[in-house]
């Protein structure tokens, strides 16, 4: 692990908060350069938001006011993120949607991880929609946020195959086990400088991700 200080994140979470888990483990264990500084839920009963407090985090919930009145959120998350100074926002299975403004003010300093092959099933049941289309593959996907919903540069894509008999059920939860290794991945990336974000593209190593970086979990 290089000498510089952790890599502050904010992580904004909706409901169970695995992939929170998962980023809190890999930061406690140092197995990348990143602590969890703040915590928010949109949704006060967030189970993810109770981890997060067993853990001692900052965790707040921030009600989600209504599409009309997101602003209010955005600017009870933004001064909360700069209260906790943190340099990193990391949406793990938030769900809703920044404004454009919010995001501009943040950019290349967003990720999101959703759980499709984007460009492919952006949005809700995406197991559900890659099973009735007779998929052979799926996978989950770390993407920087622009305007655009489950859209911007893709960093890192997880695959498996789709397995006769798949159940919506089982292809969650093999697309979520991938998701708990690809985004500490990511943001380990980040952490180290090696990922950044140049002129709206990705860059990873020196040069421009023009394809996402892809790793296979059952090959
Ligand atoms: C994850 O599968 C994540 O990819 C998805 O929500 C789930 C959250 O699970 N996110 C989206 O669909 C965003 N469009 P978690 O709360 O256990 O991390």
């Amino acid at each position: 692990m290089s000498a510089r200080s952790p890599l502050r994140l904010a992580v904004f979470i909706s409901g169970r908060g695995s992939n929170l888990a998962a980023l809190g483990h890999a930061c406690r264990e140092r197995r990348i350069g990143a602590e969890v500084a703040l915590v928010v839920s949109d949704r006060p009963e967030a189970p993810g938001l109770l981890i997060a407090r067993e853990w001692g985090l900052d965790a707040r919930a921030i009600p989600w006011p209504g599409a009309a009145r997101r602003a209010e959120f955005e600017q009870a998350a933004a001064a909360a993120m700069a209260a906790a100074d943190t340099q990193l926002l990391v949406l793990a299975g938030f769900m809703r949607i920044l404004s454009e403004p919010f995001v501009a003010a943040h950019a290349g300093a967003i990720l999101n991880i959703h759980p499709s092959l984007l460009p492919l099933y952006p949005g809700l049941h995406t197991h559900r929609r890659v099973l009735a289309a007779r998929e052979r593959e799926h996978g989950a996907t770390v993407h920087f946020v622009t305007g655009e919903l489950d859209n911007g540069p893709r960093v890192l894509q997880s695959k498996i195959r789709v397995r006769p008999g798949d159940t919506e059920a089982s292809l969650a939860a093999r697309v979520l086990a991938t998701e708990h290794v690809i985004y500490p991945r990511v943001i380990g990336w980040r952490a180290e400088g090696r990922l950044q974000w140049r002129a709206g593209a990705a860059w990873l190593d020196g040069a421009p991700l023009t394809e996402p970086v892809v790793e296979r979990f059952d090959a």
